[in-house]
């Protein structure tokens, strides 16, 4: 059969933290990982029976007009209207129709990059996915410096730009997306209503300043297709993070696919401690019920995946 064989049963949703970090350890970086070509291959296919990413990366200008309403996907009640900056800065081709690259890195946010000294080989590889605007230019040394996309949750504009609330968080902002030179900036705009207006001030400040990125807004269906291929492979998340969303859309167009900054765990696999995430001081709150996400489930079927070579997960230092 074609089924990949990934072990997804739950984890207890407060583990014993102590011990949490020692379940999933990972050989070191250096150990004799190998790229399983036949195994990436499947992948992709069951996939793309799921999804296409280069048609799910973005809607495309032809498929919207102006005043179009949406429904929210997690809101489905709240509807919002295609404005026109939204449709101005919608592409007309997918921006990654054709596109095949050899190695892909996705860098995850966990602080488990720091002191990891693997900014030098992330850069090395050709097509590079950040998540949420993470700072690169101050951890260079341990996250490297080639973004070839990043995401963009609407929250991040909250978390870590004030709300844009005067203008140095707005020229922070904007310093930020004009550092991004011409890469692909993807926004899920349609997922939760909450994001309304932060979607539509970036829209807007990309349009004033002639902000040189190439916006990307994930399709409708790409959430439930990305839950729905998890699922049949008995992962049973709730929500996938940024993080899994990119990893499934990257099978499609990369031949090898390198996570770094995957470790949803508060110790690191010699006990200590690690931060949430590499840049800010937020706290681990996945394990609360609240949370959608079950980051530490994703993360066992992406170890998995390690295992069988269909990825290749560094979650230590870089040689
Ligand atoms: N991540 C991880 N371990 C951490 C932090 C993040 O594995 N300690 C991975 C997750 O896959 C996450 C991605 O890195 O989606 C990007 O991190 P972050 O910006 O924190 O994403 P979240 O906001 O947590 O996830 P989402 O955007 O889906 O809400």
């Amino acid at each position: 059969g074609a089924e990949v064989v990934i072990n997804g049963s739950s984890l207890p949703a407060v583990a014993d933290r102590s011990n949490e970090s020692l379940k999933h350890s990972i050989q070191p970086a250096s150990s004799k990982w190998r790229h399983n070509q036949t195994l990436s291959l499947r992948i992709r296919k069951q996939i793309l029976k799921f999804l296409d990413a280069e048609k799910d990366i973005s809607v495309l200008k032809g498929t919207l007009k102006p005043g179009d309403i949406i429904h929210y996907i997690f809101d489905r009640d709240s509807t919002m209207n295609v404005s026109q900056n939204l449709y101005e800065l919608l592409p007309r081709t997918s921006p990654l129709k054709n596109k095949h690259f050899q190695t892909c890195a996705i860098v995850g946010n966990s602080g488990v990059l720091l002191n990891s000294g693997c900014g030098q080989e992330i850069d090395t590889h050709s097509f590079v996915i950040r998540c949420n605007l993470a700072p690169v230019q101050e951890y260079a040394r341990d996250v490297g410096l080639k973004t070839d996309l990043v995401t963009m949750n609407p929250s991040v504009i909250q978390r870590a730009f004030e709300d844009l609330v005067n203008a140095t968080w707005r020229e922070k902002l904007l310093q930020r997306l004009h550092g991004l030179n011409g890469s692909i900036l993807w926004i899920p705009a349609f997922m939760a209503r909450g994001g309304k207006e932060r979607v539509e001030w970036v829209n807007a400040l990309i349009l004033k300043h002639h902000v040189n990125v190439r916006t990307a807004y994930p399709s409708l269906r790409l959430l439930h297709a990305v839950r729905g291929y998890w699922l049949t492979n008995k992962v049973h998340i709730k929500r996938p993070t940024t993080g899994l969303l990119m990893y499934t859309l990257a099978t499609r167009f990369c031949n090898q696919i390198y996570l770094y900054g995957f470790w949803p765990f508060p110790l690191d696999q010699n006990q200590n401690p690690v931060k949430y995430h590499y840049y800010d001081s937020l706290k681990y709150g996945y394990t609360s019920q609240a949370s959608p996400h079950t980051m530490p489930l994703e993360f066992k079927a992406l170890k998995s995946l390690h295992e069988q070579g269909a990825l290749k997960l560094t979650v230590g230092q870089c040689d």
